[in-house]
């Protein structure tokens, strides 16, 4: 099916939901565009075939986002992550709540945490995700991390943490994005297993379970996700799911990312800075899916040491949180950012 006969489908399809339901929100009352995924092998994504990298570096580039099928122990290993996501949040909530962060006793953001982040939707208005649903831990695993004692989480999260780590080092190695000293060897990645809640209500207000942004910091690798309804799993709905905006026409498409052996990347920030813009920061949200369906990932950030510092002039620098110097360490960045999106507990 072409490009075009698939957006006339779309459009039929969504003018029929929304003529059934007129509370439908109006964003699924105009086209969705299809992004193109671009694809490819792991085998020859490590044996530096000239073709893959082309690919691997164009779709970043021009896309902002690129996919790797057939990683080793990937697919098995997400397999059982998303089986113990499920089974996690399905615990009764006060079992859930003993493995968030106590931020009083200056515990940091690790472990389980329900809608905390603010996004700027595009009438400017800023909103709150009070449907995700956050896991967050470092990986390899640390003291540092909280873990449920009723089942094993652990194990399953840090196994397929690792995959998506070595994945993504081997990624930004390809790419040539770290220079003049730059590395992540010995940094902890930041993994976050993420629920987006079924959508029980009629509130059109906010028709995104997580709004538009970047990730601030240097790489994204990005599980496709999993959608279930009645506990059954189902196919992604038309109109949910990854949207990315496109570097090269600025528009938001979504991706179809229907094969579970394919692992996703997306350019953080970080790496835009770095590279003077030669390499785009992605800007995504997530669309929520109508009815009562719910969705799991996992997202794995690629950070660099805090105390990395960098003298850009990509057109970030223009964003406040860069600071007014020439240079800026990662931990400028990263803190700014967090004080940007994070929602204030006093709040
Ligand atoms: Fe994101």
């Amino acid at each position: 099916m072409n490009i075009c006969k698939i957006l006339l489908t779309i459009s039929m399809a969504l003018m029929l939901e929304v003529q059934a339901n007129p509370e439908t929100n109006s964003h699924i009352n105009s086209e969705i565009e299809i992004l193109e995924l671009d694809v490819i092998s792991y085998e020859n994504f490590i044996q530096n075939d000239p073709q893959a990298l082309i690919t691997l570096n164009t779709a970043l580039s021009e896309k902002g986002i690129v996919g790797i099928k057939g990683i080793p122990e990937y697919l098995e290993k997400a397999k059982a992550f998303i089986q113990s996501a499920q089974e996690f949040n399905h615990l009764p909530e006060d079992i859930k709540l003993k493995c968030s962060p106590n931020r009083d006793l200056g515990e940091c953001f690790l472990g389980y945490e329900v809608g905390k982040e603010n996004f700027k939707r595009p009438d400017g208005k800023w909103v709150t995700d009070e449907l995700k649903v956050s896991y967050y831990a470092l990986v390899p695993n640390s003291p540092l991390n909280k873990w449920p004692l009723d089942m094993d989480l652990k194990t399953p999260y840090q196994e397929l943490g690792d995959v998506m780590s070595k994945a993504t080092e081997a990624v930004l190695q390809k790419i040539n994005v770290l220079n003049d000293g730059l590395s992540v060897n010995g940094v902890p990645k930041v993994g976050r297993m993420l629920y987006y809640q079924k959508n029980n209500d009629t509130n059109t207000d906010n028709p995104f379970w997580c709004g538009s942004h970047c990730d601030h910091g240097l790489f994204t690798a990005l599980l496709p996700a999993s959608y279930f309804l009645d506990g059954q799993q189902i196919e992604e709905p038309i109109e949910a799911g990854l949207f990315v905006k496109t570097t090269k026409d600025g528009t938001f498409k979504k991706v179809i990312a229907n094969d579970p052996d394919v692992l996703l990347f997306q350019v953080g920030e970080f790496s835009q800075l770095i590279s003077n813009d030669k390499i785009k920061a992605t800007e995504h949200r997530v669309h929520k899916a109508q009815g009562p369906i719910e969705r799991y990932t996992m997202a794995l950030f690629v950070d660099l040491p805090m105390d990395a510092v960098i003298y850009s002039t990509s057109e970030l620098t223009n964003d406040e949180r860069y600071g007014n110097g020439p240079g800026c360490s990662y931990k400028q960045w990263h803190e700014a950012s967090l004080a940007r999106y994070l929602v204030k507990d006093e709040n």
